[in-house]
């Protein structure tokens, strides 16, 4: 069969999700049990949905049903209980009557970590059924992958039915299965008739008419991301396993990296060469970190991008922003989205920022609140002025063009325009626009008595 031919056969993919967890001593079901930034069946979720897989189906259990049925159905995803948890074979039964697929995807819903173009690799493999193997140092309690002189599936032999000579055996089980719907189907019944249906009896060639699988294993140094999790110390492991492989990722890319065991970077980072990271913090989601880009201690990133030579300095928090570059940032920033600034741009020590633009060579180095507006070029913002952008129901605009003085202490109170080149004295509490080149200065007249003769008189009292 050629591959056009291959990779045009329809899939469903069948989530295995219905075991009763008992080696997951936990309140919150094991699928559903945040891992990283998600819940942990949700990171093979969306490594299939970015696939080209027709139908996805979760199989659930009495304590998944209805809240994986609530988070994730949809049209493309169907979730199904398994009534009781009887073996992942039992599992997979439950799913075949709504499957017209031409191959079928199996996955262990507990295997959180396996890579897309792994799955696609399985996907496109000239082979009608493959098996994903994993080479393990330490195989207890995986089940034992036996192959026939031709190097197809003979057996997979589960822990407890391993004779003292197939201990030894480093070959696992990764359990990822694709079959073509079919044979599947006709190998069923042939499958052994124990009280605890194993979906790997059905593999292998030594029953007659059982289904001849290829083995696949991931490329060396990606094998960790086949390790399923039965118990949290595997939990803990694998994640260690993750950040270590980000972190590696990252100085391959160029980074520098100090008190890395403290850096922790969920999703994608793109760094470039001379980009320095000081642990401990955390970078979420999707950032790109630009050449010569730093990013001091006690920061957390998500959805960031930096210009070349940037700082971000200790205990900023930043979310989906661009800044540009040379821009210095922080310490103790808060940028709550959707901000945008140009070169040589300064936000200082406890700021908070959100809905802004921000023109090159602006400072704003003090403490405040900027949000909803624009800020022109050359700006200097003082310590504590306040974008008065909320009247209780709608968020108003701040927008201030280039060369514009504000000083310390003042509210500007949205909406608001100011011209270029004004000057607005610190402590003004401004509510109209100004014109280009406006000095305003708003005081209460200053009250002075002499309170040395006042307290002359209490004391005479
Ligand atoms: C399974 C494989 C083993 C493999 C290992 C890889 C079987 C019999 N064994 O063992 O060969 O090396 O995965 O990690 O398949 N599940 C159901 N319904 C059930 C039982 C299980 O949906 O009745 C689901 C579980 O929720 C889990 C998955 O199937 O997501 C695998 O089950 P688990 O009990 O974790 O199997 P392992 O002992 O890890
Ligand atoms: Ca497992």
């Amino acid at each position: 069969m050629f591959l056009q031919e291959l990779t045009s056969m329809s899939i469903h993919a069948i989530l295995l999700a219905g075991g009763s967890s008992t080696r997951f001593n936990s309140p919150i079901p094991k699928v559903l049990y945040p891992f990283l930034d998600k819940p942990l069946i949700e990171h093979l979720i969306d490594s299939l949905l970015s696939l080209r897989v027709e139908k996805i189906t979760i199989i659930s259990g009495k304590r998944t049903d209805a809240l994986l049925k609530e988070k994730y159905s949809s049209e493309r995803i169907t979730i199904l209980e398994q009534k009781e948890p009887l073996g992942t074979l039992d599992a997979v039964k439950t799913a075949l009557a709504i499957v017209k697929e031409e191959s079928l995807l199996i996955i262990n819903g507990d295997t959180p970590l396996i890579r897309a173009q792994f799955l696609q690799k399985i996907i496109e493999h000239p082979s009608h059924n493959v098996i994903a193997i994993s080479h393990r140092s330490n195989p207890e309690g995986l089940g034992r992958v036996m192959l026939n002189k031709q190097g197809f599936v003979y057996k997979i032999i589960e822990q407890k039915h391993l004779k003292e000579q197939e201990l030894s055996c480093k070959k696992v089980n990764a359990g990822i299965y694709k079959f073509q719907t079919q044979q599947f189907l006709n190998s069923l019944s042939l499958s052994f008739q124990t009280p605890e249906q194993y979906l790997t009896s059905s593999i292998g060639s030594y029953l007659k008419g059982a289904l001849l699988c290829e083995p696949l294993a991931e490329e060396l140094g990606s094998q960790w991301t086949l390790q399923g999790v039965n118990s949290f110390e595997e939990l803990s492991s694998l994640e260690s396993s993750y950040f270590q492989a980000q972190r590696l990722k990252a100085l391959k890319q160029g980074a520098i990296l100090k008190n890395s065991a403290q850096i922790f970077i969920y999703g994608h980072t793109e760094v470039s060469p001379g980009v320095c990271i000081t642990g401990p913090c955390e970078l979420r989601g999707n950032n790109i970190l630009g050449p010569g880009a730093q990013v001091e201690p006690f920061s957390m990133l998500k959805d960031i991008s930096l210009g070349n030579s940037s700082v971000i300095h200790s205990f900023s928090h930043l979310q989906s922003s661009q800044f540009g570059s040379q821009n210095h940032l922080g310490p103790y920033l808060r940028s709550r989205g959707n901000i945008k600034t140009k070169e040589h741009v300064h936000l200082g020590n406890f700021l908070e920022i959100k809905d802004l633009t921000i023109e090159e060579h602006t400072k704003a180095k003090h403490f405040g609140y900027l949000g909803n507006g624009s800020i022109g070029s050359t700006c200097n913002i003082g310590a504590g002025v306040v974008f008065c952008n909320y009247d209780g129901k709608t968020k108003q605009s701040t927008i201030i063009d280039q060369h514009v003085f504000v000083g310390a202490s003042s509210q500007l109170i949205a909406p608001i325009k100011i011209g270029h080149s004004c000057y607005i004295g610190a402590g003004t509490v401004l509510s109209k626009n100004l014109s280009p080149a406006t000095l305003a200065v708003r005081r209460a007249t200053l009250k002075q008595t002499d309170y040395k003769k006042q307290l002359e008189k209490q004391g005479e009292k």
